[in-house]
């Protein structure tokens, strides 16, 4: 009945997606397997949300097969979008109506029943810590207040399958932390969650398994630690100077690789005290220094040679 017979909730394979002549996902593979947390993370303009919209049923493919949930989007929309949870980039809500009917709506369009809903509803409340403003207009609402409306929302109909683009963007720390901790619940209760992100500690935090996207493709695979020990070294030391002031040449030799941002130099090596020694030995000066693990953050800036966040 499920469909799952391949073990895939999500299954890609040479999945495209144009908007007239210009193509913002060039042929991805995708497997997404049951109960796991995958991530995709990458720039602006990545393709992230175009897959997440067709993963979601909103946006037909171009090309390629996809299965979600073991049925295909374009036949099967409704039965599939009846299992999943969405939280779309943007908040969608219907900002003239109360946070409780927000939800209540949003539960009677999945054909729930009213108690069942008034149920739910309470209890999505309360996750998102919003009960105190149930009976409020949405409309004057923080943005945050909002984001996690919009999260509530999605969990009405108890979804299989989770799908988050962006979930924390607008949350402060402690609320971002809050969610990743709720998050991590849902899947220990079996949902699968699919997140796109800018945020590689997000990305660490979360996902058993992620993807690279950039200019449309997939750049990359794997957990977070595999892609760290892959694309990047155990170490970095940071040396920060002046914007401007920082000159690759002073340090050549001296790691395994080195990128050059505008207020630093970023040295990829096992070792970041020693290289330190090495570097301060040949009379660099930084204004200071840091040595610290590598991150995703240091894969993507291997991977693409741009930073992920500004
Ligand atoms: N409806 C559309 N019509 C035309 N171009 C679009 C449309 N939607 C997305 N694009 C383009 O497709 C590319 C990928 O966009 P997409 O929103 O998938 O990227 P993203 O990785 O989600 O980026 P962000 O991190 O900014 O959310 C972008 O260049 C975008 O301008
Ligand atoms: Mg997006």
């Amino acid at each position: 009945m499920s469909g799952n017979g391949d073990g895939g909730l999500v299954r890609a394979r040479g999945l495209a997606k144009r908007f007239g002549d210009f193509a913002a996902v060039r042929g991805i593979d995708l497997d997404v397997r049951p109960g796991e947390a995958f991530g995709f993370l990458g720039p602006n303009g990545a393709g992230k949300s175009s897959t997440m919209r067709m993963v979601a049923c909103v946006s037909p493919r171009t090309e390629g097969d996809l299965t979600v949930l073991g049925m295909d989007p374009l036949t099967q929309g409704p039965r599939i979008r009846a299992r999943l949870g969405v939280v779309p980039q943007q908040d969608n809500l219907d900002t003239e109506l109360t946070v409780r009917e927000n939800l209540y709506v949003y539960g009677r369009y999945f054909g729930l029943s009213k108690s069942v809903v008034r149920a739910k509803a309470t209890e999505l409340m309360e996750f998102a810590q919003l009960a105190d403003r149930a009976d409020d207009q949405v409309e004057p609402l923080s943005g945050g207040m909002k984001r996690r409306l919009t999260i509530a929302r999605s969990l009405i109909n108890d979804p299989d399958l989770l799908l988050l683009d962006e979930p924390t963007t607008g949350l402060d720390p402690q609320a971002r932390h809050l969610l990743w901790d709720r998050l991590f619940r849902l899947k220990q209760q079996g949902v699968t969650l699919i997140v796109t992100t800018h945020y590689m500690d997000e990305a660490e935090q979360l996902c058993d398994r992620l993807v690279v996207m950039d200019g449309g493709r997939i750049v990359a695979e794997g957990s977070p630690g595999e892609l760290i020990s892959r694309y990047s070294t155990r170490e970095v030391l940071e040396l920060r100077f002046t914007p401007g002031d920082q000159d690759p040449a002073a340090v050549e030799g001296l790691a395994e690789r080195v990128e050059v941002l505008p207020d630093r130099l970023l040295l990829y090596t096992a070792d970041g005290e020693a290289t330190l020694a090495a570097a301060h030995a040949r009379g660099v000066t930084p204004l200071s220094s840091l040595v610290r693990r590598s991150t995703l953050e240091d894969v993507f800036l291997h991977l693409t040679g741009r930073t992920l966040v500004d």
